[in-house]
């Protein structure tokens, strides 16, 4: 199942609004659409996004190509697809990186951002089995694992990163259970990650993100391991919204707390040079379940799609080139 294609001229996204009920795939023609499905969460997930955006940059350089200015109009489309989704670096980085690349005649843009996309997913594939094998000696026969959000193969172009580990963890060692958050508002947990585990054969149970702390003080979870939006230098982490509260109540119980991510989510310029903008989705995603309203009528919501993990709360990083503890200096 591959979250990220690009078939016949177009990027096909599975569309993961609708996983796992129903497997639906979009086919996209222009970089327009492809910053829509971006910000409405048809692909999501740092690695699959940045993947998502060099395809887009694809289109977008297409597009750019038939234009009467074509620089002018590249800058645009570019500006556009940055701008779908502020937190993950992987986003921005890759229309930056497509932008780079597109120096020479327009007729060739097309094929040299194609073909950048293209070895970017390869990358990813070898990338997270790096990060699965170095993953490795965090992990003890029998475990209990606590993950957030999704980090499958639905959020990267090879595996995942997170759920990769956990996966050849569970291969090589035999994991007890797994307990995936079902990461509100969007449940990326317990649609995806429950969806992913399954057929990877892991076997876990889903639980409310405010079980976390019941559940570490009975003693059920032996380490929290999650992906990452953005690393900053000093190992902080920008992650899914609820991964600081996970941190802060893993320090509290003494359980490893891990961060799995490739190197391409690591900002060397946060903090200091950077600030990083956490974004903040549409309320209705919290007033409402299923498209139905839930919450008081009149009442607003505040929607942080994202938070920060201070890097002292954060026991061992896993990128594909090692293992690091602190104190990090990316
Ligand atoms: O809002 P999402 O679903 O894009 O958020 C995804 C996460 O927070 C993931 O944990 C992160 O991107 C790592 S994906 C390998």
């Amino acid at each position: 199942m591959q979250a990220v294609d690009f078939v016949d001229g177009k990027l096909r996204l599975l569309d993961q609004r609708e996983l796992p009920q129903t497997v639906r795939y979009l086919d996209i023609a222009n970089a327009r659409d492809a910053r829509d499905a971006i910000r409405d969460m048809a692909v999501r997930g740092a690695p699959a996004i940045g993947l998502a955006a060099a395809y887009a940059m694809a289109l977008a350089a297409g597009e750019a190509a038939r234009a009467d200015d074509p620089v002018r109009e590249l800058k645009v489309l570019a500006a556009m697809i940055a701008d779908a989704r502020p937190t993950a670096v992987n986003l921005r980085r890759e229309v930056e990186v497509a932008m780079d690349l597109l120096t020479g005649r327009s007729e060739t843009w097309f094929d040299v951002a194609l073909s950048h996309a293209e070895s970017m997913r390869e990358g990813q594939r070898l990338e997270d089995e790096a990060l699965a094998r170095n993953a490795l000696p965090l992990f003890r026969p029998g475990m209990r694992v606590l993950t957030h959000c999704n980090t499958g193969a639905l959020a990267t172009g090879g595996l995942g990163t997170a759920f990769a580990a956990i996966v050849e963890a569970h291969r090589q060692l035999g994991l007890s259970e797994v307990l995936a958050d079902e990461t509100r508002p969007r449940l990326q947990g317990a649609r995806l990650t429950a969806f992913e585990l399954g057929r990877a054969g892991v076997p876990h149970r889903v639980i409310v993100d405010g079980a976390a702390a019941y559940c570490m003080a009975q003693g059920l979870v032996d380490l929290v391991i999650v992906g990452a939006d953005r690393i900053g230098s000093d190992g902080r982490t920008a992650n899914k919204i609820g991964t600081y509260g996970l941190a802060v109540l893993a320090r509290h119980h003494g359980i490893p707390f891990a961060v799995v991510a490739p190197r391409s989510s690591c900002d060397h310029l946060w903090p200091g040079a950077r600030e990083v903008e956490i974004e903040q989705r549409d309320p209705r995603e919290v007033l409402e379940f299923m498209g139905q309203r839930v919450a008081s009528a009149g009442s607003d919501a505040l929607n942080p799609a994202f938070d920060v993990t201070p890097g002292g709360l954060v026991t061992a990083i896993v990128r594909e080139d090692g293992l690091f503890g602190p104190p990090y200096a990316f």
